[in-house]
Parts: structure tokens; C-alpha cells; sequence
């Protein structure tokens, strides 16, 4: 197994209009569609169109979606042996708004993924001992999160996504790379923005502090920075992989974490910025394509052999 994440999984509900509606307003938007999404489920897509080995521990509700979205998974290669579907419970529910701009904003209601628990880590002790890399994000239930991170050996990467206030420290060091984007950086480190790259310093400064590990921040246009354990006076920035035209946004975070673990299993001597530059690439892909997970590369939609600007901050 190379890559297991324990997370959520989610149907979308997006709806295009030519820009974000106002609070009380009502707009009319000109395309809809439903995909599927939830943090956890893309990152693991993400990773297997890649062609990673990958399995997911998720929670599913007893309706049409729920089945649905087995079988989405199922034709993915994901192993689903810890996907269960849950009774009396609704697959968890994500209304998308998106832009001309390609700009999104997203109200989620998680539903079954509520009871994702420490017990669903127990049961899947063996996959635990087996998979190189986990994933987790913040679509699940904190404390099972915690005991996913803790049962790990592995690399862990913690996606601190969607956007929590005071993070306990607790979860900063529990990952082996904490990911986070600009907004994340802000509000776990208390400063006001992370948007340029002296801030983004500044913000991997403070989470070293915190206790983190290794640390990434992601910056869209930008690209990325980031910090390792074994040398944290190094900052380096990896410049963002061109995009001709930002069709929607959404999920390009989770391309970003899902090729990055992909990239970890498959290649775990490459330098960092190698690795963070492909996951770029993938990122910069999906925000080319509409849509989640129908935005995410194949290995062949992708340029194996590229070369990523970087430089010391
Ligand atoms: O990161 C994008 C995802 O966030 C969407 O797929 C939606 O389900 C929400 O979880
Ligand atoms: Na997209």
C-alpha cells in the first residue's frame, strides 16, 4: 500500500455563476453539476490516477449517494474494504459556488463522516502497518484524526484544511509534513495574512516553534514554500506551474496533497522541491479542468520529466 488516507468523502453540488453571490443575495448562475469530492476521497483519487496503490477509511450514508460513490471509488482502485455505509445516516453534502473567476466558495455538511471514530483506526490496524504514507485532513472528527496520525509509523501528512482557529499543538506535531494554505498558515499561526513570501517565512518560523515538523505552505499563484526538521534555517520557495486560464479552483489543494503523497511513496529520495514542483504541476492541472476529482490528471495527462524554479527565501 502506498498511500492511505483516513478522511471524508463528500458529493458536491456546484453550481457556476459569473460571480460569488453577495450575503442575502440571489444569483442566477448558468451551469450545474454534481461530482465527487470531500477532502479525503480527492486526495486519495488524486494519488491513484497517479497510479499509487491507495486505500481509504471513510464514512458513507445509507442513500443514493452513498452508494454511488462506493462504486465511484471502486472504479478509482481504491481499495475500499473501510469505506462503510452508515444507517439512518446522509452522505455528507458540499454546495459549491464558482465564478468566472474561478474562485469558489463551499458550505459543507460532513453527515456520515461525523462517525468516523479511533475505533475505525483500530479496525484497520493492518492497512496502518502496511501503507507508506497517510493522509488526514479536518473533515473528520478531531480526536479521531489524533489516534489516525498517532497509530501511524509512516510519514503522515496533516492537510489542515478546511481552516480551523487554534489548531492544538497536539496535531502540529503529530504530522510528519504539515500542510497548510494561506488562509490555514493564517489562522493557525495567529498572524493576520500569509500571502507573500516573507510572510510565509515568518509563518513556517512560527510553526516550527509550535512544533511541527516538516511544514508546507501552499500559495496558489505563488506556488509553495517550505521547511524541514533537518534543516530549519532552510526556506525554499518552488514557483507555481504555469496555467494558461483558471477555469475552477476547486480541489486543486487536494491535488496538490494527493500527488505530493503519491510522489512521497513512489519516490521518497527525490529533494523536496522535486517532489513539491510535480505536485504543482498536478495542482496547476486541476485548476485548468472544471470540477473536483473529474479535474485531476491521469500520469499520462502530465509531464513526467520537468524542471521546478526554486530558491532560498
Ligand atoms: O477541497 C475541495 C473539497 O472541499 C470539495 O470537494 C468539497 O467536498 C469540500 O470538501
Ligand atoms: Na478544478
Amino acid at each position: 500500500m502506498d498511500v492511505l488516507v483516513f478522511g471524508s468523502a463528500i458529493v458536491d453540488f456546484i453550481s457556476y455563476a459569473n460571480r460569488l453571490p453577495k450575503a442575502g443575495e440571489t444569483l442566477h448562475g448558468d451551469k450545474f453539476s454534481t461530482g465527487f469530492g470531500g477532502k479525503g476521497a480527492n486526495q486519495c483519487v488524486a494519488a491513484a490516477r497517479l497510479g499509487a496503490k491507495t486505500a481509504i477509511i471513510t464514512k458513507l450514508g445509507e442513500d443514493l449517494w452513498g452508494a454511488n460513490y462506493l462504486e465511484q471509488l471502486q472504479s478509482e482502485n481504491v481499495n475500499v474494504d473501510f469505506v462503510q455505509k452508515c444507517q439512518g445516516q446522509t452522505t455528507g453534502i458540499a454546495q459549491i459556488c464558482v465564478a468566472d473567476s474561478g474562485e469558489n466558495h463551499i458550505v459543507i455538511v460532513v453527515g456520515a463522516n461525523n462517525l468516523l471514530s479511533s475505533e475505525d483506526v483500530k479496525q484497520a490496524k493492518k492497512l496502518f502497518e502496511t501503507a507508506k504514507i497517510l493522509v488526514c485532513q479536518f473533515e473528520t472528527p478531531l480526536n479521531a484524526t489524533l489516534a489516525a496520525l498517532q497509530a501511524f509509523k509512516g510519514i503522515s501528512i496533516l492537510n489542515t484544511a478546511p481552516a480551523r482557529k487554534n489548531t492544538p499543538s497536539e496535531y502540529i506535531k503529530a504530522a510528519t509534513i504539515l500542510c497548510l494554505n494561506e488562509t490555514e498558515a493564517a489562522l493557525t499561526t495567529g498572524m493576520d495574512k500569509v500571502t507573500t513570501l516573507s510572510q510565509a517565512k515568518e509563518a513556517m518560523e512560527h510553526l516550527l516553534e509550535m512544533g511541527a515538523n516538516n511544514v508546507i505552505i501552499t500559495l496558489g499563484a505563488l506556488g509553495a514554500v517550505y521547511v524541514r526538521s533537518d534543516e530549519p534555517e532552510m526556506f525554499i520557495h518552488v514557483s507555481a506551474f504555469a496555467v494558461d486560464k483558471v477555469v475552477d479552483t476547486t480541489g486543486a489543494g487536494d491535488a496538490f496533497i494527493g500527488a505530493l503523497a503519491y510522489n512521497l511513496a513512489q519516490y521518497p529520495d527525490l529533494p523536496w522541491h522535486q517532489l513539491i514542483g510535480a505536485a504543482n504541476q498536478v495542482a496547476a492541472y486541476s485548476v485548468m479542468h472544471p470540477g473536483t476529482q473529474t479535474s485531476f490528471p491521469k500520469a499520462n495527462e502530465i509531464q513526467k520529466v520537468a524542471v521546478y524554479a526554486w530558491s532560498e527565501i
